[in-house]
């Protein structure tokens, strides 16, 4: 399989994409690291990246800020950092990556624990990572041409294991599920 991984340089990106290149043809990205350059929050900058690469087989991102703090430090402009370059980015990347994913390619974005099990002084990673997990599970519904989207939901990567995580995302680009938040260390 052909795969763009997005964030390929990051914590959990350099643990996936080691075992993804083992077993797949893979291009990696980012916004100042990976052989090609992309910015997700940015539709002129994914269409950039496509003309480059061409269609795909699977896209998976590891990308997207958010923002922590108490409830009452947290303000529009520390929500919107979340919603902005980690929820509205991955929205963005498969919209226009499905322009030039193959028949029954797969998309794995990715959101976090505290999405659905919070601590306290996460809201900002909670909405955040609960609107990624909402938005997979109805884009998962209207997917065309045999097109699946999953979602990993880690928690902290000091707190898992590699096998857990890479099993994880094996499970969402090699098998047939599809619209599945797919929990990396909790229940
Ligand atoms: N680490 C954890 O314990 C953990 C747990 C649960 C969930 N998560 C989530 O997993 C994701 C990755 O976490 P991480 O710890 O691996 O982060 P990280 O170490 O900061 O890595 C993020 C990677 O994504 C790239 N990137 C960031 N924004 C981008 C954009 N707009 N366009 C293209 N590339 C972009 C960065 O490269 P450039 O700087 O070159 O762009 C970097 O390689 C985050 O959404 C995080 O919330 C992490």
């Amino acid at each position: 399989m052909k795969i763009l991984i997005i964030g390929a340089n990051g914590h959990i990106g350099k643990i996936i994409t080691p075992i993804l290149e083992q077993r797949h043809k893979v291009t990696t990205a980012g916004r100042n690291s990976g052989e090609v350059s992309v910015d997700i929050s940015s539709s002129a900058s994914l269409e950039n990246l496509f003309a480059q690469i061409g269609a795909i087989d699977a896209i998976v991102c590891a990308a997207g800020d958010s923002v922590t703090g108490d409830l009452f430090s947290m303000t529009d402009e520390k929500y919107f950092v979340g919603l902005q370059q980690k929820l509205l980015a991955q929205i963005n990347l498969v919209i226009v990556g499905l322009k030039h994913m193959n028949d029954n390619g797969s998309f794995t974005l990715i959101s976090g624990k505290m999405g659905e099990n919070p601590a306290k002084g996460s809201s900002g990673k909670a909405v955040t990572n609960g609107a990624v997990n909402s938005f997979v599970i109805a884009a998962a519904l209207e997917m065309p041409r045999g097109i699946r989207i999953n979602v990993i939901s880690p928690s902290k990567i000091t707190d898992i294991t590699a096998e857990n995580l890479i099993k994880g995302y094996l499970k969402s680009i090699e098998t047939s599920v599809n619209g599945e938040i797919i929990r990396i260390g909790y229940h």
